[in-house]
Protein backbone atom coordinates (compact mmCIF):
# COMPACT_ATOMS: atom_id res chain seq x y z
CA UNK A 1 0.00 0.00 0.00
CA UNK A 2 1.35 3.47 -1.13
CA UNK A 3 0.87 6.33 1.61
CA UNK A 4 -0.57 9.52 0.35
CA UNK A 5 1.98 12.05 -0.05
CA UNK A 6 0.56 14.59 2.10
CA UNK A 7 1.94 12.86 5.00
CA UNK A 8 5.48 13.26 3.96
CA UNK A 9 5.62 17.06 2.63
CA UNK A 10 7.06 18.40 5.38
CA UNK A 11 10.28 16.38 5.07
CA UNK A 12 10.31 15.87 1.21
CA UNK A 13 9.65 18.88 -1.38
CA UNK A 14 7.55 17.26 -3.44
CA UNK A 15 7.34 13.91 -6.24
CA UNK A 16 8.91 15.75 -9.04
CA UNK A 17 11.62 18.58 -9.86
CA UNK A 18 8.31 21.28 -10.68
CA UNK A 19 7.30 20.82 -7.48
CA UNK A 20 10.90 21.26 -5.80
CA UNK A 21 11.74 24.11 -7.89
CA UNK A 22 9.90 27.01 -6.04
CA UNK A 23 10.67 25.48 -2.29
CA UNK A 24 14.56 25.34 -3.53
CA UNK A 25 14.16 29.16 -4.88
CA UNK A 26 12.32 29.80 -1.52
CA UNK A 27 15.38 28.38 0.15
CA UNK A 28 17.91 30.39 -2.38
CA UNK A 29 16.14 33.78 -1.90
CA UNK A 30 17.15 33.32 2.14
CA UNK A 31 20.79 32.83 0.71
CA UNK A 32 20.93 29.43 1.73
CA UNK A 33 22.83 27.18 -0.76
CA UNK A 34 20.76 23.63 -1.28
CA UNK A 35 21.66 20.21 -2.58
CA UNK A 36 19.26 18.13 -4.28
CA UNK A 37 18.53 14.62 -3.20
CA UNK A 38 16.13 12.52 -6.32
CA UNK A 39 15.02 9.99 -3.50
CA UNK A 40 15.38 6.10 -3.77
CA UNK A 41 18.05 3.52 -3.13
CA UNK A 42 18.99 -0.11 -3.52
CA UNK A 43 17.68 -0.58 -7.12
CA UNK A 44 18.63 -4.41 -8.22
CA UNK A 45 18.06 -4.62 -11.98
CA UNK A 46 19.97 -2.34 -14.45
CA UNK A 47 17.32 -0.75 -16.59
CA UNK A 48 16.59 1.10 -13.71
CA UNK A 49 19.97 2.35 -12.85
CA UNK A 50 20.32 2.88 -16.34
CA UNK A 51 16.90 4.95 -16.15
CA UNK A 52 18.24 6.52 -12.65
CA UNK A 53 22.08 7.97 -14.19
CA UNK A 54 19.84 9.51 -16.71
CA UNK A 55 17.55 10.94 -14.47
CA UNK A 56 20.58 12.24 -12.06
CA UNK A 57 22.58 13.92 -15.21
CA UNK A 58 18.93 15.65 -16.35
CA UNK A 59 18.53 17.16 -12.45
CA UNK A 60 22.13 18.54 -13.21
CA UNK A 61 21.34 19.96 -16.14
CA UNK A 62 17.55 20.88 -14.87
CA UNK A 63 19.63 22.61 -12.23
CA UNK A 64 21.41 24.77 -14.48
CA UNK A 65 18.82 25.58 -16.62
CA UNK A 66 16.24 26.58 -13.83
CA UNK A 67 19.35 28.80 -12.35
CA UNK A 68 19.15 27.13 -8.87
CA UNK A 69 21.93 27.41 -6.01
CA UNK A 70 21.89 23.33 -5.92
CA UNK A 71 24.32 20.45 -6.17
CA UNK A 72 23.01 17.02 -5.63
CA UNK A 73 23.30 13.96 -3.37
CA UNK A 74 23.24 10.61 -4.58
CA UNK A 75 23.06 7.55 -3.78
CA UNK A 76 25.62 4.47 -5.11
CA UNK A 77 23.12 1.98 -4.98
CA UNK A 78 20.40 3.66 -7.07
CA UNK A 79 23.43 3.67 -9.47
CA UNK A 80 23.30 -0.38 -9.35
CA UNK A 81 26.35 -0.49 -6.82
CA UNK A 82 24.05 -3.98 -5.70
CA UNK A 83 24.52 -5.16 -9.29
CA UNK A 84 27.78 -5.08 -9.95
CA UNK A 85 30.77 -2.73 -9.10
CA UNK A 86 32.32 -1.82 -12.39
CA UNK A 87 28.96 -1.33 -13.69
CA UNK A 88 28.31 0.91 -10.63
CA UNK A 89 31.44 2.94 -11.04
CA UNK A 90 30.90 3.51 -15.01
CA UNK A 91 27.51 4.88 -13.76
CA UNK A 92 28.79 7.27 -11.77
CA UNK A 93 31.71 7.94 -13.59
CA UNK A 94 29.19 9.05 -16.43
CA UNK A 95 27.65 11.37 -14.05
CA UNK A 96 30.80 13.26 -13.09
CA UNK A 97 31.76 13.87 -16.91
CA UNK A 98 28.15 15.42 -16.62
CA UNK A 99 29.31 17.50 -13.72
CA UNK A 100 32.58 18.49 -15.33
CA UNK A 101 31.52 19.53 -18.15
CA UNK A 102 28.49 21.82 -16.17
CA UNK A 103 30.71 23.14 -13.34
CA UNK A 104 28.40 21.27 -10.59
CA UNK A 105 29.25 19.06 -7.72
CA UNK A 106 27.71 15.43 -6.90
CA UNK A 107 27.59 14.33 -3.27
CA UNK A 108 27.59 10.71 -2.51
CA UNK A 109 25.81 10.37 0.59
CA UNK A 110 26.56 7.55 2.89
CA UNK A 111 24.06 4.09 3.13
CA UNK A 112 24.40 1.49 5.55
CA UNK A 113 27.53 -0.25 6.61
CA UNK A 114 27.20 -3.56 3.95
CA UNK A 115 27.97 -0.64 1.25
CA UNK A 116 30.91 1.88 3.19
CA UNK A 117 34.09 0.50 1.57
CA UNK A 118 32.85 -0.11 -1.30
CA UNK A 119 31.40 3.75 -1.38
CA UNK A 120 34.55 4.79 -0.07
CA UNK A 121 36.60 2.82 -3.04
CA UNK A 122 34.18 4.62 -5.55
CA UNK A 123 34.67 7.99 -3.94
CA UNK A 124 38.64 7.89 -4.21
CA UNK A 125 38.29 6.89 -7.60
CA UNK A 126 36.25 9.36 -8.71
CA UNK A 127 38.25 12.04 -6.93
CA UNK A 128 41.34 11.18 -8.83
CA UNK A 129 39.44 11.25 -11.81
CA UNK A 130 36.89 14.40 -10.96
CA UNK A 131 38.66 15.86 -8.14
CA UNK A 132 36.40 18.91 -6.58
CA UNK A 133 33.08 17.62 -8.38
CA UNK A 134 32.64 14.85 -5.83
CA UNK A 135 32.70 14.18 -2.23
CA UNK A 136 31.68 11.94 0.45
CA UNK A 137 30.08 11.14 4.05
CA UNK A 138 31.51 10.17 6.82
CA UNK A 139 29.51 8.90 9.50
CA UNK A 140 30.50 9.54 13.04
CA UNK A 141 29.02 6.43 14.25
CA UNK A 142 31.10 4.04 12.95
CA UNK A 143 34.52 2.86 14.84
CA UNK A 144 35.85 2.67 11.48
CA UNK A 145 34.98 6.70 10.51
CA UNK A 146 39.03 7.19 12.81
CA UNK A 147 40.71 5.92 9.80
CA UNK A 148 38.71 7.00 7.06
CA UNK A 149 38.81 10.28 8.10
CA UNK A 150 42.25 10.48 8.74
CA UNK A 151 42.82 9.13 5.10
CA UNK A 152 40.29 11.15 3.05
CA UNK A 153 41.59 14.39 5.40
CA UNK A 154 45.31 13.47 3.93
CA UNK A 155 43.80 13.41 0.11
CA UNK A 156 41.63 17.12 0.48
CA UNK A 157 38.55 15.11 0.20
CA UNK A 158 35.10 16.97 0.40
CA UNK A 159 34.01 15.56 3.23
CA UNK A 160 30.19 15.65 5.07
CA UNK A 161 30.26 14.67 8.60
CA UNK A 162 27.22 13.59 10.07
CA UNK A 163 26.02 10.73 12.99
CA UNK A 164 24.66 7.99 11.02
CA UNK A 165 21.33 7.50 9.93
CA UNK A 166 21.17 3.95 9.61
CA UNK A 167 20.52 1.06 12.77
CA UNK A 168 24.09 -0.43 12.93
CA UNK A 169 25.23 -3.29 15.35
CA UNK A 170 27.12 -2.53 18.56
CA UNK A 171 30.43 -4.32 17.34
CA UNK A 172 31.08 -2.22 14.43
CA UNK A 173 29.13 1.27 16.06
CA UNK A 174 28.87 3.48 18.71
CA UNK A 175 25.72 3.60 20.51
CA UNK A 176 25.24 5.88 22.63
CA UNK A 177 24.73 9.55 21.58
CA UNK A 178 27.44 10.92 23.72
CA UNK A 179 30.06 8.79 22.44
CA UNK A 180 28.97 9.39 18.86
CA UNK A 181 29.19 13.58 19.97
CA UNK A 182 32.30 12.95 21.15
CA UNK A 183 33.34 11.20 17.31
CA UNK A 184 31.86 13.72 15.90
CA UNK A 185 34.30 16.17 17.57
CA UNK A 186 36.89 14.97 17.01
CA UNK A 187 36.16 14.03 13.16
CA UNK A 188 35.21 17.65 12.63
CA UNK A 189 38.53 18.67 14.22
CA UNK A 190 40.60 16.89 11.61
CA UNK A 191 38.19 18.19 8.49
CA UNK A 192 38.57 21.97 9.77
CA UNK A 193 42.54 21.14 9.93
CA UNK A 194 43.22 19.61 6.81
CA UNK A 195 39.96 19.87 4.26
CA UNK A 196 39.20 22.90 2.24
CA UNK A 197 36.01 23.05 2.92
CA UNK A 198 34.42 20.37 5.56
CA UNK A 199 30.19 20.10 5.72
CA UNK A 200 29.12 19.71 9.19
CA UNK A 201 25.51 18.12 8.98
CA UNK A 202 23.90 18.22 12.37
CA UNK A 203 20.62 19.98 13.85
CA UNK A 204 21.99 19.05 17.21
CA UNK A 205 22.26 22.74 19.58
CA UNK A 206 25.50 20.71 21.32
CA UNK A 207 27.58 20.20 18.09
CA UNK A 208 26.72 23.50 16.43
CA UNK A 209 27.17 25.43 19.56
CA UNK A 210 30.68 23.28 19.23
CA UNK A 211 31.61 24.17 16.40
CA UNK A 212 31.39 27.72 16.55
CA UNK A 213 32.95 27.80 20.18
CA UNK A 214 36.41 25.99 18.01
CA UNK A 215 36.35 27.87 15.26
CA UNK A 216 36.50 31.28 16.92
CA UNK A 217 39.36 29.64 19.40
CA UNK A 218 41.30 28.36 16.57
CA UNK A 219 40.72 31.61 13.84
CA UNK A 220 39.15 29.53 11.43
CA UNK A 221 37.10 31.81 9.36
CA UNK A 222 33.19 30.50 8.34
CA UNK A 223 33.85 30.97 4.78
CA UNK A 224 36.23 27.78 5.46
CA UNK A 225 33.27 25.40 6.13
CA UNK A 226 29.19 25.29 5.88
CA UNK A 227 26.24 23.82 8.17
CA UNK A 228 23.75 21.31 6.66
CA UNK A 229 20.71 20.72 7.76
CA UNK A 230 17.66 18.75 6.49
CA UNK A 231 14.49 19.79 4.15
CA UNK A 232 11.80 20.88 6.53
CA UNK A 233 13.86 20.84 10.18
CA UNK A 234 15.37 23.85 11.48
CA UNK A 235 15.22 26.38 8.70
CA UNK A 236 15.34 29.14 10.65
CA UNK A 237 18.39 28.58 12.52
CA UNK A 238 20.04 28.09 9.14
CA UNK A 239 18.56 31.82 7.78
CA UNK A 240 20.28 33.19 11.22
CA UNK A 241 23.11 31.31 10.03
CA UNK A 242 22.76 33.23 7.04
CA UNK A 243 22.53 36.14 9.19
CA UNK A 244 25.44 35.84 11.29
CA UNK A 245 28.22 35.45 8.14
CA UNK A 246 27.99 31.41 8.13
CA UNK A 247 27.18 29.16 5.05
CA UNK A 248 24.31 26.87 5.16
CA UNK A 249 22.85 24.31 2.67
CA UNK A 250 19.94 22.57 3.25
CA UNK A 251 19.18 18.50 1.87
CA UNK A 252 16.20 19.17 -0.53
CA UNK A 253 14.54 15.48 -1.17
CA UNK A 254 12.08 14.99 -3.73
CA UNK A 255 10.56 12.01 -5.61
CA UNK A 256 8.07 9.53 -5.60
CA UNK A 257 10.34 6.83 -3.68
CA UNK A 258 10.06 8.99 -0.63
CA UNK A 259 8.62 6.42 2.14
CA UNK A 260 12.85 4.85 3.33
CA UNK A 261 14.00 8.26 3.69
CA UNK A 262 10.71 9.54 5.45
CA UNK A 263 10.72 6.58 7.92
CA UNK A 264 14.22 7.19 8.58
CA UNK A 265 13.13 10.65 10.14
CA UNK A 266 10.28 9.37 12.08
CA UNK A 267 12.58 6.64 13.83
CA UNK A 268 15.23 9.15 14.32
CA UNK A 269 13.33 11.87 16.01
CA UNK A 270 9.99 11.53 18.22
CA UNK A 271 8.87 15.22 17.49
CA UNK A 272 9.40 14.28 14.11
CA UNK A 273 6.32 11.78 14.41
CA UNK A 274 4.53 14.72 15.58
CA UNK A 275 4.76 16.70 12.98
CA UNK A 276 3.51 14.12 10.79
CA UNK A 277 0.16 13.40 12.87
CA UNK A 278 -0.29 17.50 13.13
CA UNK A 279 -0.50 17.58 9.24
CA UNK A 280 -3.14 14.77 9.75
CA UNK A 281 -5.20 17.37 11.44
CA UNK A 282 -4.31 20.61 9.25
CA UNK A 283 -6.10 18.13 6.67
P1 LIG B 1 19.63 14.16 16.46
O1 LIG B 1 18.40 13.63 15.78
O2 LIG B 1 20.66 13.20 16.91
O3 LIG B 1 19.18 15.06 17.65
C1 LIG B 1 20.10 15.49 18.64
C2 LIG B 1 19.57 16.75 19.30
O4 LIG B 1 19.57 17.81 18.35
C3 LIG B 1 18.13 16.65 19.77
O5 LIG B 1 18.03 16.05 21.03
C4 LIG B 1 17.73 18.11 19.78
O6 LIG B 1 18.25 18.75 20.92
C5 LIG B 1 18.47 18.65 18.56
N1 LIG B 1 17.59 18.60 17.37
C6 LIG B 1 17.54 17.61 16.44
N2 LIG B 1 16.63 17.90 15.51
C7 LIG B 1 16.08 19.08 15.86
C8 LIG B 1 15.08 19.90 15.31
N3 LIG B 1 14.44 19.58 14.19
N4 LIG B 1 14.76 21.06 15.94
C9 LIG B 1 15.39 21.41 17.08
N5 LIG B 1 16.36 20.66 17.66
C10 LIG B 1 16.71 19.52 17.05
N6 LIG B 1 23.06 10.03 7.47
C11 LIG B 1 23.69 9.01 6.82
O7 LIG B 1 23.81 7.91 7.37
N7 LIG B 1 24.18 9.18 5.55
C12 LIG B 1 24.11 10.39 4.92
O8 LIG B 1 24.58 10.51 3.79
C13 LIG B 1 23.47 11.47 5.59
N8 LIG B 1 23.36 12.69 5.03
C14 LIG B 1 22.85 13.76 5.76
C15 LIG B 1 22.83 15.04 5.22
C16 LIG B 1 22.41 16.11 5.99
C17 LIG B 1 22.42 17.49 5.40
C18 LIG B 1 21.98 15.90 7.35
C19 LIG B 1 21.56 17.06 8.21
C20 LIG B 1 21.96 14.63 7.85
C21 LIG B 1 22.37 13.55 7.07
N9 LIG B 1 22.34 12.26 7.58
C22 LIG B 1 22.95 11.25 6.89
C23 LIG B 1 21.54 11.98 8.81
C24 LIG B 1 22.38 12.00 10.06
O9 LIG B 1 23.28 10.92 10.06
C25 LIG B 1 21.51 11.93 11.33
O10 LIG B 1 20.76 10.73 11.30
C26 LIG B 1 20.53 13.08 11.47
O11 LIG B 1 21.09 14.31 11.07
C27 LIG B 1 20.10 13.19 12.96
O12 LIG B 1 21.17 13.57 13.78
P2 LIG B 1 21.32 15.09 14.31
O13 LIG B 1 22.73 15.27 14.74
O14 LIG B 1 20.89 16.02 13.22
O15 LIG B 1 20.32 15.26 15.49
Amino acid sequence: MKLPFFLAKRFVAGESFDQAIPKVEQINSKGIHVTLDLLGENVDDRATADDTVRSYIKLLNDINEAGLDSTISIKLTMLGLDIDREYCRNNLFELLDTARETDQFVRIDMEGSDYTQPTIDLFKEAHNEYGSHVGIVLQAYLYRTEQDVAELAEMGADVRMCKGAYSEPKDIALQKMDDIRQAFKQYTKVLLEKTPYPRIATHDDELIDWVQGYVDQKNISPDNFEFQMLYGLRQQTMEDFVANGYNARIYVPFGTMWFPYFKRRLMERKENIWFVLSTLFQK
